[in-house]
């Protein structure tokens, strides 16, 4: 049996035909670009997180770079961050000439808490917590820290749309949260895509002017803005996809309790999962001493996987100015050298997740 990491056509074919009406619904339209397709994304998103604003955009990506510059965050200020963060998180920081400061990992695999406070200077802006897997993190103790120091928080929601944190949805605690639609993620688009939420109508406003070139009004540019607005397609799309959201969640939620429950191999580690948290598992890691060995003989028995993330960003050659070393933050090294992530998505047959225990079972 071969059995790949994710295979999107058939979380496509699970809807396949509406789908297929509303990507025809938005070609028929005419209208390609800031319509109704959008409009109505925007709303329903909104009304599922039970926030008052979503902003379109073209990428999660985008949504961090907009959602720092939104606030205000530029040259000469500080972005807490996770060490273990996916490179788009760093950039969001960077690329607003702000400089990201790292923080190591917990057990749970998200920003250890406990070792924020020491980071902070009076540069701090914001702290950025990058919910990773599909776990959102430890909310109440972040926010803490960000009110008693008066700090922004972003949080970067690229993994674990639907995600809560006793109870409430990740992306709903801070100012703003960010988005991807890329297409393996939770709920994924067929193209690029993402989005910024928030409660607070003046950062709303600013993502929507900094999206079309800064202007509200055709021509008028009130501020220095970019070109980053959804197109109707995927907006049409993804209208679907989120109608079917929770069923997509559940049916990984399940995969991934197959997995924790008979998964007995001592060589396979399973992370903890914070009790206060509903996982979405938009991945399923486990960590592995020689992991190198493991993925060659997976490979061998047909089982592809992935590693999210092989090289930690303070480390990435983009960065190497900064003058980390991989041990500088020795959890986010751990994981970075030990992380396999197993397949999982809505749509994978329940033979093929059987299929993968029994052969990690027999390693
Ligand atoms: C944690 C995290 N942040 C940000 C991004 C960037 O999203 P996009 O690929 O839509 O730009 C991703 C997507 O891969 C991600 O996993």
């Amino acid at each position: 049996m071969t059995v790949n990491s994710v295979v999107l056509k058939r979380t496509f074919e699970l809807h396949k035909e509406e789908y297929e009406q509303a990507a025809l619904r938005a070609l028929n339209s005419g209208w390609y670009i800031l319509g109704k397709e959008m409009e109505t994304f925007e709303k329903q998103l909104a009304e599922h997180l039970g926030v008052k604003h979503c902003v379109a955009l073209n990428s999660g990506t985008d949504a961090l770079i907009l959602a720092v510059r939104s606030l205000g965050i530029k040259e000469g200020d500080e972005v807490i961050v996770p060490a273990n963060a996916y490179i788009a998180s760093v950039i969001g920081i960077t690329e607003n000439g702000a400089t990201p400061v790292f923080v190591d990992a917990d057990e749970y695999m998200e920003i250890d808490v406990d070792k924020i406070e020491e980071k902070i200077t009076e540069k701090t802006k914001a702290i950025l917590p990058v919910h990773l897997y599909g776990q959102c993190s430890c909310m109440d103790k972040i926010k803490e820290i960000a009110d008693k120091y008066g700090l922004y928080v972003i949080e970067d929601c690229a993994q674990c749309l639907g995600s809560k944190y006793d109870g409430k949805y990740a992306g709903t605690f801070g100012a703003i949260g960010c988005l991807s639609f890329y297409p393996t993620k939770p709920l994924g688009a067929f193209g690029d895509a993402g989005a910024i939420i928030t409660n607070d109508d003046e950062v709303a406003e600013r993502v929507r002017l900094l999206r079309n070139y800064g202007s509200k009004v055709k021509y008028h540019n009130e501020i220095n803005g970019v070109n980053s607005r959804m197109d109707e397609v995927q907006a049409a799309m993804l209208q679907v996809g989120l109608k079917y959201l929770d069923e997509m969640t559940k049916e990984r939620q399940k995969q991934a309790r197959l997995y924790t429950y008979k998964i007995t191999n001592k060589k396979v580690h399973i992370p903890a999962i914070h009790e206060k948290v509903d996982h979405v598992y938009h991945l399923f890691p486990v960590l592995v001493e020689d992991r190198e060995n493991f993925q060659n003989y997976l490979k061998d028995n047909g089982v592809n996987t992935q590693v999210h993330y092989p090289i930690p960003p303070y480390v990435a050659e983009c960065y190497k100015d900064w003058g980390y070393k991989w041990n500088d933050f020795p959890n986010a090294g751990k994981y970075a050298n030990q992380e396999v992530s197993l397949p999982i998505y809505a749509g994978m047959p329940d033979e093929e997740i059987q299929y993968v225990i029994d052969v990690i079972n027999a390693y």
